[in-house]
């Protein structure tokens, strides 16, 4: 069969926030089908990028006091600890704010204009008179106008369920200033999605036989509701953190215009630095181009990006095929923080936990479907210690010190009737193996992977090397038994490669053996010794993998008494040159005290001035709960509330609830001041980029 050359991405991270565990499992689904493709032969460009344009972006970036290049920037420096830390290998990491993307997302829009896939139409949208900007639908609020509920979202009601136009919205306010925005007209592009042209290429695109079969139905109901299929507002105007259209003035592309533009952008950028041309590679028939993405992203990758694509016209290709899967549970609930069920990537690996295990038990657990994976501690803990451990290492474990100790290293290739029959077994499995993994039916591809090693268990048990080592004139035996264990080992494990990539080069690194290879049949012939492969998951790593609740959560243990002194003592030199400040410090409290305040970093989500109220402000703030909590704070005389939305700040999240004059006030928001009097003001605190509401502060 001839090679494939294959482009393949995975969805690009908004650049606004850390990766969460949805990330990863996406990156090691992706991950583990290119490794594998790599082991057949096939050439792979595997690339991603930030997600860098939009207003949210552009917002947060303002609220830090930071231009959005800065911001994405610090997101983008945040990325290899991660993506290093679960081995997951793309050959670029790029940005859709960059000069390829601008390029090219300008080349592909001007081809559609001149196809006359481009309309222009005046719209009516809500305007923030204060912040001078439109409005996005998420960033206006008012009273749902079927149940009357305050504070709903501009496109549905949270307490009713209604959907609505934000338009439509009672006494509705920007959640941005607390202004009431004004209608305003303005010019908006569009793609027009419902040229006959480009519904008849979708559904030809969209039912062909590619897609999972939900996804084509998905596409089937779109194509053929009753309305058709609406045209797509491409432009959004100035102030944006965007593309430029061209030749109008003020208007920028959509944030997910250019989104998926930068797969090609990152593409670009990967042929640039390693040579070659990206044109001829994207026009070559052979090429097949698939992307990774999440089922909430299908629209955008199934309808607008493959009618951009084919409309745009050559060496711009549609691409070959979209692999849609499912979101990550935990014990069968959407992740929530509050609950306790967030897991941080971070944490994970800060914890000392191997990457290998979640990569083996998000495979164990994936199929082509588009089905959640549900992850449970009971789950992970069996699959990795009783299948991983007690199957999979446990073979060579038990067999390779006789191996080093009885035969120097050498093994045999005398592997009598029943050891033949097991490794010609295995072999004849890779096919099965390949074509699962090949149609990311990873679960499948375990399950016949371990029912292997539980074959190759049977016959080291049924053979008993142990027992054999003990007995005279056995040699022959336990050299033949333990010979043919590790060969089959050795086959497992290259099944398990693309799965568990840094674990296999330790058994390549042990069996002194290439394992890179799919298709190889070569025979071990020489070990080193034995070293430990992979520890056992410790349940008490579990216990602490998950965001704790707000309530219950903990800090690290105490410093050591000499650890504490030396901080006391430093504390002190650090003030001795301003012996009247030191007064005035508290007396020293200790660590066990401090770990009484439960530090937040919070997300002031709304402020507003508080009527008859003299100094204070009303925030809600969100730390990661199910609603946000609202404090009572008194910083009226420093800060505009208008200016305070979407930063991000510090809060004490365990002060007692208080009932004010105003209402309930669920916590408090630190912020300094002079007490001398000498520099006026009050300054609230900012978190470096890169936290998020929840995090703890200690
Ligand atoms: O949903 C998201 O997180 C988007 N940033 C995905 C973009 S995928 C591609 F189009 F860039
Ligand atoms: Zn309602």
């Amino acid at each position: 069969m001839s090679q494939r050359q294959i482009f393949v991405t995975t969805a690009l991270p908004y650049a606004n926030a850390a990766f969460h565990i949805g990330h990863i499992m996406e990156y090691t689904q992706a991950d583990i089908w290119v490794r594998y493709q790599r082991m057949r032969g096939n050439t792979v460009h595997f690339v991603c990028a930030d997600d860098a344009h939009g207003a949210p972006i552009m917002l947060k970036a303002e609220a830090e006091g930071i231009t959005p290049q800065q911001l994405v920037a610090n997101i983008a420096a945040g990325r290899p600890q991660y993506l290093n830390g679960f081995h997951i290998g793309f050959d670029n990491w790029h940005s859709t704010d960059s000069p390829e993307n601008v390029e090219l997302s300008q080349d592909i829009y001007v081809r559609l204009r001149e196809a006359g896939f481009i309309d222009r139409r005046v719209i009516e949208q809500f305007f923030d008179p204060v912040k001078s900007m439109f409005l996005p639908d998420r960033y206006i609020k008012g009273e749902c106008p079927r149940c009357g509920t305050k504070d709903q979202y501009g496109d549905n009601c949270e307490s009713c369920g209604a959907v609505y136009a934000p338009t439509e919205l009672k006494n509705p306010y920007s959640a941005l200033s607390g202004a009431t925005p004004v209608i305003k007209q303005s010019e908006h592009f569009f793609f027009r999605l419902s040229d006959p042209r480009c519904v008849e290429f979708l559904r030809g695109w969209t039912q062909q036989g590619r897609l999972q079969p939900q996804i084509a139905n998905k596409a089937r109901e779109w194509l053929d509701s009753g309305d058709g299929l609406a045209d797509w507002d491409i432009s959004r105007d100035e102030p944006y953190f965007g593309i430029p259209i061209p030749d109008a003035p003020g208007k920028y592309f959509y944030v997910w215009l250019d989104a998926p533009v930068g797969y090609l952008a990152s593409l670009k950028n990967h042929f640039a630095k390693q040579g070659g041309d990206v044109a001829a590679f994207l026009a070559d028939p052979g090429t097949e181009q698939v992307h990774f993405i999440g089922k909430d992203i299908v629209y955008f990758h199934c309808l607008f990006w493959p009618a951009m694509l084919h409309f745009a016209g050559t060496p711009y290709k549609v691409p070959d095929n979209v692999f849609v899967h499912g979101f990550m549970t935990v014990n069968g609930e959407k992740m929530s923080k509050s609950r306790g069920t967030g897991i941080s990537p971070l944490r994970y690996l800060d914890l000392g936990m191997n990457a290998e295990w979640l990569r083996y038990y998000i495979a164990a657990k994936l199929n082509a479907n588009v089905e959640d994976v549900d992850f449970t501690a009971e789950d992970f803990l069996a699959r990795v210690n009783s299948d991983l451990i007690g199957k999979y290492v446990n073979i060579a474990s038990r067999c390779a010190g006789f191996i080093t100790k009885r035969f120097e290293g050498a093994l045999t290739q005398d592997f009598g009737d029943e050891g033949a029959t097991l490794l010609k077994a295995i072999a004849d499995a890779r096919e099965a193996v390949g074509s699962a993994l090949d149609g990311r039916e990873y679960s499948k591809a375990i399950r016949e992977i371990m029912a292997l090693a539980d074959r190759t268990n049977e016959y080291v048990n049924a053979n008993a090397p142990w027992e054999l080592a003990k007995q005279a004139g056995r040699e022959a035996d336990l050299h033949r038994v333990c010979s043919v264990a590790l060969n089959a080992f050795a086959r497992l494990t290259r099944m398990l490669a693309p799965v568990m990539p840094a674990t296999a080069a330790k058994v390549a690194q042990l069996l002194n053996h290439d394992l890179s290879r799919w298709d190889d049949e070569a025979l071990v012939a020489r070990i080193n010794p034995y070293e430990h492969l992979m520890t056992r998951v410790d349940p008490k790593q579990l216990d602490n993998l998950f965001d704790k609740p707000a309530a219950e959560a903990t800090l690290p243990p105490a410093p050591a008494p000499s650890q504490q002194k030396n901080a006391q003592q430093q504390t002190h030199s650090d003030k001795a040159s301003a012996e009247d400040a030191a007064k005035d410090f508290e007396p020293f409290i200790s660590i066990d005290d401090f770990g009484k305040v439960d530090l937040r970093i919070a997300k002031i989500v709304s402020a507003e001035h508080v009527e008859g109220a003299a100094k204070l402000l009303k925030l809600q703030l969100d730390i990661g709960e199910d609603k946000p909590r609202q404090v009572f704070a008194g910083i009226k005389s420093a800060y505009d509330p208008a200016t305070l939305v979407g930063r991000l700040t510090v809060m004490v999240a365990n002060l007692a609830p208080r009932k004010m004059k105003f209402g309930m006030s669920e916590g408090m928001v630190l912020a300094a001041s002079d007490e001398k009097g000498e520099v006026p003001g009050l300054f609230i605190l900012s978190p470096d980029s890169g936290a998020t509401p929840g995090m703890r502060v200690r």
